[in-house]
């Protein structure tokens, strides 16, 4: 079972949320998980053109950078941890260019069968909308969200525990397969969204289309 973390800081390994997330990998590595950590302040991930390229042949991009490198641990993962600050009651920069890279997942929902989960920091302790969004991002993507774990500027021992514990969540989540039918439910329904474009679509994004196609989501 391996786990990907992902962190959004540009503080690299002294960011606070960093710290947070480890805490959900040591739960994680605990309760049998392989674990990894990618710092996007030590990628290159550039802006999304819009070229559609992506939706064309699924997951090419003529961007030469280093985003297909995350992006594929993502694809290679059972579970993804996305660690972010609170910027402007957002993820940070460096998080939404890569989440902007990953329209095909998106469309194609890749990770289907997968879990993530979160960790956020922030001066003011308001992370809600921060969480929020990373949990729809996940089942945007297919993905299931285990939880969540938010704090202040540090997390208090409390935050540190329950950030351990959303790891063994999260390894336990994965090995059983749970099924959170909310969740399920929601990605259900996005998915005809998505099927019901991509026919409209199909001499465009041709690449979706027979992704659909092979799966019978048309
Ligand atoms: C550009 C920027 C925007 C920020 N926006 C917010 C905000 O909207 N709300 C908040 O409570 N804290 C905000 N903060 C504070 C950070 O979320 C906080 O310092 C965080 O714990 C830093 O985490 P890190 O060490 O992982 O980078 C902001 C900080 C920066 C640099």
């Amino acid at each position: 079972m391996k786990i990907l973390l992902i962190s959004g800081s540009p503080r690299g390994e002294r960011s606070v949320t960093f710290a947070f997330a480890k805490e959900i990998l040591r739960g994680a590595r605990d309760a049998g998980a392989e674990v990894e950590t990618e710092h996007l302040s030590g990628r290159k991930v550039g802006f999304c053109h819009a070229c559609e390229s992506c939706h064309k042949a699924a997951m090419t991009c003529h961007i030469k950078d280093e985003a297909h490198i995350v992006i594929l641990k993502m694809l290679n993962a059972d579970g993804v941890v996305f660690a972010t600050p609170n910027y402007v009651n957002q993820v940070t920069g460096q998080m939404k260019a890569l989440f902007d890279r990953t329209s095909n997942l998106i469309h194609c929902q890749r990770l289907l069968g997968k879990y993530a989960a979160a960790a956020v920091s922030s001066g003011s302790g308001n992370n809600q909308p921060v969480t929020d969004y990373l949990g729809s991002y996940s089942r945007l993507c297919g993905a299931q969200f285990s939880g969540s774990v938010s704090c202040g500027h540090a997390p208090s021992a409390e935050g540190l525990k329950a950030a351990y514990a959303l790891g063994i969540k999260l390894a336990a989540d994965i090995g059983a397969k749970t099924v959170y039918e909310e969740q399920m439910k929601e990605i259900e329904t996005r998915r005809r969204y998505f099927a019901e474009i991509i026919r409209r679509r199909k001499a465009d994004w041709d690449g979706e289309y027979r992704y659909y196609t092979e799966k019978g989501w048309l």
